[in-house]
C-alpha cells in the first residue's frame, strides 16, 4: 500500500498566515501540521509515500521531511499546478501508485488517538477484500463535510458533499484507503458545480458497486481538520492536553518510526540530538528512555 499526503492549495481561508508559508506547515502545539497526517500513515505501516503540495512550497515540505531515510521510509514530492480537486492526487500520482492499492489523506486532517486496528483492517481491506474503506465521524456541523447515511444495520447508503440537508451527523473524514483501480476512477470523473473534482464522487463510485465499507471512528479518536483560523487553535490545544494528560506524544513520525523498527534507538537519539535544544527533542529523548523500560509508553 502505497500512501499520499495531499497538501496542495493556496489556504487563502487562513490569509494572511498563509502568505510566506502553507496551511500544512504552520505549527499544531509543537510540530508542523503535517507530522500528523505522516504519522497517521506510518501507524498504518506505509512506508513509501508522495507528498503532493504545490510548486511555490513542495520545496519547503522537502526541507522538512527529507527523501524519508530518517524514518526508514520513503518520502517523494510532486505539485499540482492548479487546485482542481482532490481527486486529481491520483491522477498526479499515477505513476507513483503504480500496481499499489493506495491511501490519501488530506495534510490538514489530525487524528489522535489509537486507531492501529481501523488502520490496519483498511489496509487488509483494500489488499486482501479488494474493498475501499473510508473513516466516518460524528460532528454537530455536518453540512461543511462530505456526510455518510447509513441503515439500521450501519451500512453506508449515501455520501453526499457538503449537503444543505445532511441525512447523517457522520462527516466523512479526509482519510480514504483505495484499491488501485482509483486511478482509472478518477480519470472518468467531470467537475462538480464548484469546479472541482470531488473526492464524494470517487466514494459514490464505489459504494455504488457494494465495494466501500465505511469504518465509523469511536471517542477513543479525535478527529479535527485544522483548515480554520478556529479548529487551528482548537488541535493546538487538543494535542496539548492530550499529550499531557496521557503523557504520551502524538503525531510524531519520530515516535512513529522507531515504534515500527524502522529506526535503531541510536537513530532516535542522534534526532533528537539533532533538534537539540527543543522540547520536541527532550520528548524524544524521555520517550526513548521510556522505551528502555518494559512498561514503555509512546
Ligand atoms: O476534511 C474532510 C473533508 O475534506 C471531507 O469531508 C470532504 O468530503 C472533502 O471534500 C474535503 O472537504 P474540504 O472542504 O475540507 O476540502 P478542501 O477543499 O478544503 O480541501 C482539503 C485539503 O485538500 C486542503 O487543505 C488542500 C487540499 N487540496 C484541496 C483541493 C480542492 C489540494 O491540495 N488540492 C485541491 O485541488
Amino acid at each position: 500500500m502505497k500512501g499520499i499526503i495531499l497538501v496542495g492549495g493556496k489556504g487563502s481561508r487562513l490569509y494572511p498566515l498563509t502568505i510566506s508559508t502553507h496551511k500544512q506547515l504552520l505549527p499544531v502545539y509543537d510540530k508542523p501540521m503535517i507530522y500528523y497526517a505522516l504519522s497517521t500513515l506510518m501507524e498504518a505501516g506505509i512506508r513509501d509515500v508522495l507528498v503532493i503540495s504545490t510548486e511555490e512550497f513542495v520545496g519547503r515540505y522537502n526541507k522538512l521531511l527529507g527523501d524519508g531515510k530518517k524514518y526508514g521510509m520513503n518520502i517523494e514530492y510532486t505539485y499540482e499546478t492548479s487546485s482542481k480537486g482532490i481527486a486529481q492526487a491520483f491522477m498526479l500520482g499515477e505513476e507513483f501508485i503504480g500496481n499499489d492499492d493506495v491511501c490519501l489523506i488530506l495534510g490538514d486532517n489530525i487524528f489522535i488517538g489509537d486507531m492501529k486496528s481501523e488502520l490496519l483492517f483498511a489496509v487488509k481491506n483494500a489488499e486482501e477484500n479488494r474493498r475501499s474503506t473510508v473513516f466516518g465521524y460524528k460532528v454537530p456541523d455536518p453540512e461543511r463535510f462530505g456526510v455518510v447515511e447509513f441503515d439500521e444495520k450501519g451500512k453506508a447508503l449515501s455520501i453526499e458533499e457538503k449537503p444543505l440537508d445532511p441525512k447523517s451527523n457522520y462527516a466523512v473524514t479526509g482519510l480514504y484507503f483505495y484499491t488501485n483501480d482509483v486511478v482509472k476512477h478518477a480519470y472518468t470523473l467531470k467537475p462538480s458545480a464548484r469546479g472541482e473534482l470531488e473526492i464524494t464522487d470517487i466514494n459514490k463510485i464505489y459504494l455504488a458497486n457494494d465495494l466501500l465499507d465505511v469504518v465509523t471512528l469511536q471517542d477513543e479518536v479525535a478527529w479535527l481538520d485544522a483548515g480554520t483560523k478556529d479548529s487551528l487553535i482548537e488541535s493546538t490545544i487538543a494535542v496539548r492536553d492530550l499529550e499531557k494528560a496521557h503523557d504520551r506524544k502524538y503525531g510524531s513520525p519520530d515516535i512513529e518510526a522507531y515504534k515500527n523498527k524502522w529506526i535503531s534507538k541510536d537513530q532516535l537519539l542522534a534526532r533528537a540530538s539533532e533538534l537539540h535544544p527543543s522540547d520536541y527533542a527532550k520528548d524524544l529523548l524521555k520517550f526513548a528512555k521510556a522505551a528502555n523500560t518494559k512498561n514503555a509508553k509512546r
